[in-house]
């Protein structure tokens, strides 16, 4: 609908610059109030009369919202789009878009920090050191793994889990991936990266580090029986989407010392986090903040506001991720 001439963009939560203005150039943006729960039908009586929507990972756009008479598209500030219904959007010539590419580096940086982080213990050192607990030197304080020449097991070779693998190298890691897709020969040579199926990657990774979007065939990709399969010194590092991971079964596990810690950035439940990994010294927990930087959540932002402003005028987006649905 059009309000005043200009068409409505409904925005769900505040981006960084330069997205807002990009967006303001293109449409009328209402904000979605900050206070209300972000459930279909909230947001679908917040979207009546827009032809866009910019969302982000938290927000259900599913059915009820993508049938919202006169909506166009979705942009959502993140490459995963997994809390949008793809199916239901394409059926109703909804526009879904995307921010790939702009996030790879920070996420795969991310990655690495978990792993070293988890490796080292530095969570636990640091809470140690602040509690006045160092007392002096002691030679076996605080002893984590190696990770220089240690075997990286990484599933998902996408572009994330390739800047891995690269990042991997400095530290002369064997790394094995587990992907349907094969890299590239060259590629591989390249990365010093060899294909492999899950269960040779999980008997002999001393870290595992998962790089899947989340569809019904990764669900819960890891579970009891792969956790029961890891060495006992394995460290599994999530930067994808916590549903990839049975939480339950990777508390139970860890509890029954079948790993020897995780480093997690996503949970099953977000914001939930499964409390019995709260107390636990061997695993380090972050906010969802793989991407954030300040350059990459910027461009994430702008390269949303774009992918929005280029549907609004007609265009097509250059992140659509189906191009069935334009018309
Ligand atoms: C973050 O998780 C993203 O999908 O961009």
């Amino acid at each position: 609908m059009i309000a005043g001439g200009r068409s409505r963009v409904l925005l769900m939560h505040p981006i960084l610059d330069p997205g807002p203005a990009i967006l303001a150039e293109a449409a009328e943006v209402i904000s979605y109030p900050p206070d209300r729960p972000l459930d279909e039908a909230n947001i679908r009586q917040a979207a009546e009369g827009c032809i866009g929507i910019v969302s982000q990972l938290m927000d259900p756009i599913r059915e009820t919202v993508l049938s919202s008479p006169g909506l166009r598209c979705v942009s959502n500030v993140a490459v995963g789009f997994d809390n949008i219904d793809l199916a239901a959007a394409t059926a109703h010539k909804v526009m879904v878009t995307n921010t790939p590419g702009v996030l790879d580096d920070a996420t795969a940086d991310f990655a690495f920090t978990l792993l070293m982080a988890t490796a080292r213990r530095v969570v636990e050192a640091d809470n140690f050191t602040r509690s006045a607990g160092f007392h002096g030197w002691a030679i076996d304080m605080m002893l984590g793994q190696d990770v220089y020449g240690a075997t990286l097991g990484i599933i998902g070779i996408g572009r994330i889990g390739r800047g891995v693998a690269h990042r991997a190298k400095g530290f002369n890691m064997r790394v094995l991936y587990y992907d349907p897709q094969p890299l590239p020969q060259e590629a591989e040579q390249q990365l010093n990266a060899t294909r492999s199926s899950l269960d040779r990657l999980i008997a002999e990774s001393d870290f595992i580090s998962v790089h899947v979007p989340l569809t019904k065939e990764t669900l819960h990709l890891l579970s009891t029986a792969q956790f029961n399969a890891m060495k006992r010194n394995a460290i599994l590092i999530n930067t994808s989407r916590g549903p990839v991971v049975d939480e339950a079964a990777l508390v139970e596990a860890l509890k029954a010392r079948k790993l020897a810690g995780a480093g997690l950035d996503v949970y099953e439940r977000e914001p939930a986090v499964h409390p019995q990994l709260i107390p636990m010294p061997n695993v380090v927990l972050a906010p969802h903040i793989a991407s954030a930087t300040v350059r990459t959540r910027s461009e994430m932002s702008a390269m949303a506001a774009r992918n929005m402003a280029t549907a609004v005028r007609g265009g097509r987006p250059p992140n659509l991720v189906n191009p069935e649905a334009k018309r």
